[in-house]
């Protein structure tokens, strides 16, 4: 049997409830666990639904705080490292699911899928699904770009959606989890790279399902919102440098079946806001970390205080902007966060102008060549 588990901040309570609903109702399910960040409305609107839930469903509902685990900033790692630690002691299922709670799209053939697969042998269960071509830009220029680098050969790189929160763990992964203290210390948006890292570094193996109808869920305004997200995730990467990786691990990816046409035509963030933060907030500070970068990425940053500008930060570019970022960036020091947000900004507007205009199938071909290209330079 199975546990399911949806960590939680403030959501809409009615998506919430139905998809613990759904979770509770499915035969493979024995707990699902809610893991609230603090007690608020949702956390009691959740708190008061379990009763029906539990009595129409049969299935215990568990509403957990997350603990303090970790020792970064105090978020979804906590969150997602508290269920583990729960179901190792608190249960004998064998196998732990996650699901986002906000996801209006959540079925129960989301939990179908991951069981499938996880009943083929696999130890993890990671679910992917069509994203708009202009979405996932952290996905794509941070993590994958920097598992491309740092570790061409292994299985790392190749993992489609190394961000995302719907997965499945086999009992034997949970435990070297657990254990291990990187993880145990990433208690925030890095929580989600820590995973995807310990699976690989582990050598477990691994499934990707496809969910075709896809995630929907909430979307975000211009790229500020992300920039907290951008941060963690950066170095959370960063943290793992120079660390052994097997190569030849099990990994099998279901084909991408269809996109919608949704998805197909979402633009996931706000272009023209966007452009103006290459130009806003510049400090001295952030002006001379610019002496570290190839002098066209240099140059054309500094030209952005004056008016945006980001055609420099072709494929090649953001790839050597990279190794200098994993070499000095330092999170917490206000100029590298300010900069590295920039330049991202960069690569993002680059790509959304030269490659995402040109439509969805040659924009994905794109940014899985590019992942390609940099696994190849980096060997
Ligand atoms: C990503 C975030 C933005 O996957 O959802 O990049």
């Amino acid at each position: 049997m199975s546990v399911v588990v949806f960590p939680f901040r403030t959501e809409d309570h009615q998506v919430a409830i139905d998809n613990i609903t759904t979770a509770a109702g499915h035969h493979r399910v024995d707990n699902v666990v809610c893991v609230g960040f603090e007690r608020e409305a949702t956390y009691e609107a959740i708190d008061r639904a379990i009763p029906n839930i539990e009595s129409s469903t049969g299935t215990e509902v568990s509403l957990i705080l997350q603990e303090r685990i970790g020792s970064l900033r105090p978020g979804k790692g906590d969150g997602m490292n508290t269920a583990l630690r729960f179901f190792l002691q608190r249960s004998d299922s064998d196998r732990i699911h996650f699901y986002d709670t906000d996801i209006t799209s959540f079925t129960a053939e989301w939990i179908d899928k991951a069981e499938a697969a996880a009943d083929g042998g696999y130890d993890v269960v990671r679910h992917y699904f069509p994203r708009s071509s202009t979405d996932a830009m952290i996905t794509w220029m941070i993590t994958r770009t920097g598992f491309a680098i740092m570790s061409p050969e292994s299985e790392l790189p190749l993992i489609e959606q190394p961000l995302g929160g719907e997965l499945l763990f086999t009992r034997r992964a949970v435990e070297r989890l657990v254990a291990d203290e990187r993880v145990r210390a990433q208690s925030d948006w890095g929580i989600d790279t820590l995973y995807t890292f310990a699976t690989v570094h582990y050598g477990f193996s691994v499934a990707e399902t496809y969910i075709p109808r896809g995630k929907i869920h909430k979307m975000y305004g211009s790229l500020t919102d992300l920039q907290t997200m951008l941060v963690e995730c950066f170095a959370a990467i960063q943290s793992l440098r120079g660390l052994s990786m097997p190569t030849g691990t099990r990994h099998d990816v279901e084909r991408p079946a269809g996109v919608p046409p949704g998805v197909k035509q979402t633009v996931a963030y706000d272009v023209e806001e966007t452009i103006q933060l290459l130009a806003a907030d510049w400090t001295p500070g952030q002006e001379s970390l610019l002496a570290l970068f190839p002098p066209a990425v240099r140059d054309g940053m500094l030209e952005s205080r004056i008016y945006p500008r980001f055609s420099y930060m072709d494929d090649r570019a953001w790839f050597e902007t990279y190794a200098v970022l994993l070499d000095h960036f330092r999170k917490n020091d206000p100029d590298w966060e300010a900069l590295l947000f920039k330049l991202w900004i960069a690569r993002v507007l680059q790509y959304t102008i030269s490659d995402a205009l040109r439509g969805y199938d040659h924009a994905l071909a794109h940014l899985q060549e590019m992942i390609d290209r940099y696994r190849m330079l980096a060997r």
